[in-house]
């Protein structure tokens, strides 16, 4: 479905801010290195804190859309540092998992917090992660996620961040409804560049075994991609 093509220049027409957001060990961190690194598992274990910081720019018929992804903490404690991210966001990618129940559960507050925080415009897409896991260790059935997603009008899509299967999609489908509403409304654009990326990303992973005085960071702060190009 995707080719890559050689990174070169740093250009595009639109460059929109995403973020990945759902209830701790979901696995949205493991998705973003999925899709931006093609690598799984040197987080696992570690809890996001704070948010983090990567690019890619997908050719979506004709335009390039460059993604500025926010990967976000689940964690509660975390809830009023990640609420300050959705300011501009024009895409969301909401993750639970499919052997967790109540990360099913919680999202319908999680789209709670999407409405009252997220500009009214923002395409939404549910994710449902871990699809590799087997049908013994499904407790989140496919058409319980199809189901929710019908009932809120987004997007629903079933996936795994450790096989890769689905993760291009996710976010072509999702650029693809972003340039679609920003070629209907070009005035979306001007809301998403007042975008702030200076807020001072906070790169770290937290082992939930670790204390906090032991926090640990994994990749400094203010990560950046540099842009890998694909076609979709
Ligand atoms: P927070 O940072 O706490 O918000 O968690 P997160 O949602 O970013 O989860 P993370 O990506 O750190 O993954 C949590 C755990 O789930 C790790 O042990 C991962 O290895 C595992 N995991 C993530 N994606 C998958 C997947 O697709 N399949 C399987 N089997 N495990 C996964």
């Amino acid at each position: 479905m995707s080719q890559p093509i050689p990174r070169k220049t740093d250009s595009y027409d639109f460059m929109v801010k995403v973020l990945i957001l759902g209830d701790s060990a979901v696995g949205k961190t493991c998705i973003l290195n999925r899709f931006c690194d093609d690598s799984f598992g040197p987080s696992a274990g570690l809890s996001t804190v704070g948010v983090d910081l990567k690019y890619k720019t997908l050719e979506c018929q004709g335009k390039r859309v460059k993604l500025q992804i926010w990967d976000t903490a689940g964690q509660e404690k975390f809830r009023s540092i990640v609420n300050t991210y959705y300011k501009g966001a024009l895409g969301i990618v909401l993750v639970y998992s499919i052997n967790d129940k109540k990360s099913f559960i919680n999202v319908e507050s999680w789209l709670k917090q999407i409405a009252n925080n997220a500009p009214t415009a923002a395409v939404v897409i549910l994710v449902a992660n871990k699809t590799d896991l087997t049908e013994q260790e499904r407790i989140v059935k496919a058409s319980d996620g199809e189901k929710l997603a019908e009932l809120h009008n987004i997007q629903f899509i079933e996936v795994s961040a450790k096989t890769g299967d689905h993760i291009e999609e996710t976010f072509f489908d999702l650029a693809k409804d972003i340039k679609d509403r920003i070629l209907e409304d070009p005035k979306l654009l001007n809301m998403n560049q007042s975008t702030n990326t200076n807020q001072g990303p906070r790169v770290m992973k937290l082992d939930p075994h670790l204390k906090s005085q032991q926090r640990k960071s994994v990749s400094g702060p203010g990560t950046e991609k540099v842009d890998e190009k694909c076609k979709c």
